[in-house]
């Protein structure tokens, strides 16, 4: 069984990734997207988005970090990942699911699932482009505002001989309202026999995934938002933990993340980012929904320290 850290814009950074492989649990990582428009991204771009391209493409301890390119445009893709796995990356994940108005008026993430062949286009273009060993793997929803084209969007990525598909069970229309609908991603499986595919969406606790796997008929899974919420979850799925203590997150891992987070960008994106990280955690400790209400009047890290000792 493999677990896969979700890509999350905005949340899952270098510095999650690093303490999250810490934590254990998650075999491979995506980096936040790499936006590609009518051009090739200078190298320090990538950098700046994937440091991991500089410890041979994985976390410092060890976990693969895949690049993750958001772009309408097969060619230009195409280009951005021949790039990127100069510069050191062990894979290329493809983006078919972001729901953001600007990316999807731009022609990018979830816009292109309403026409698969573009995704066979795109998937194609990139495995192309990139050398023979590289995973290329691909992310879709059910659709854009219906799941109509389900079935034709799950053949097009399985006949591009994409490496994998995470599928995050809703369509664009549907956001994040639960619940997500598993029993589609069955019938994908049912679809693609020879297409790995992983399942993502609303598994926040160990019985969730017993019934996700149930249901879906996948062993690999994607976790994003209840990672954030359970720092262990991975671990828990493979039997290796108990749900951490919120002392624990308190005194160990949230001033390490404080820290590193100020080191990484600086003191005012490692207040943002805590507030963020707080309020995610509130949703499985009701101690962190109290400490939430503290945090988020906090303006600097003074204040942060004030509550929290980092
Ligand atoms: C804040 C946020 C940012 C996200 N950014 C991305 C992204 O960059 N690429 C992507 O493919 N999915 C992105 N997603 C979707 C997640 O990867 C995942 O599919 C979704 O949250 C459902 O899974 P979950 O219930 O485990 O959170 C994002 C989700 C959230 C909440």
């Amino acid at each position: 069984m493999k677990i896969y850290l979700a890509p999350m814009e905005g949340v899952v950074d270098w510095v999650i990734r690093d303490i999250y492989s810490r934590i254990g649990g998650y075999d491979e990582m995506v980096s936040e997207f790499v936006r590609v428009t009518t051009q090739l991204n200078p190298p320090k771009v990538f950098h700046r988005y994937v440091p991991e391209l500089k410890t041979d493409g994985k976390t410092l301890a060890g976990t693969p970090v895949y690049v993750q390119l958001l772009g309408g445009d097969p060619i230009c893709v195409a280009e951005n990942a021949a790039l990127a796995c100069e510069l050191g990356s062990l894979g290329i994940d493809l983006n078919f699911g972001c729901p953001a108005k600007t990316v999807n008026r731009h022609d990018g993430g979830a816009a292109l699932l309403q026409r698969p062949r573009r995704l066979y286009d795109m998937i194609t273009a990139v495995k192309n482009a990139v050398p023979e060993h590289i995973p290329v793997c691909a992310k879709i929803r059910l659709g854009y505002n219906d799941k109509t084209l389900v079935n034709e969007i799950a053949k097009a990525v399985s006949e591009s001989q994409a490496h994998r598909l995470i599928v995050h069970a809703r369509t664009k229309k549907e956001g994040y309202k639960p619940p997500a609908h598993w029993e589609f991603i069955a019938k994908i499986k049912e679809d693609c026999p020879n297409l790995p595919v992983i399942a993502n969406g609303d598994i926040w606790t160990v019985e969730d995934y017993k019934r996700c796997l149930k249901i879906t008929g996948c062993k690999d899974i994607a976790l994003g938002r209840p990672a954030m919420a359970m720092p262990d979850l991975a671990l828990q799925i493979k039997g290796q933990a108990k749900q951490f203590s919120h002392d624990f997150i308190e005194k160990e891992l949230l001033p390490s993340f404080i820290t590193s987070s100020a080191n990484f960008k600086d003191n005012k994106y490692a207040v943002r980012r805590t507030k963020q990280w707080v309020k995610l955690l509130g949703r499985t400790y009701p101690y962190y929904t109290e400490l939430f209400h503290k945090v988020k009047l906090c303006q600097n890290m003074e204040d942060l320290k004030k509550i929290i000792s980092f």
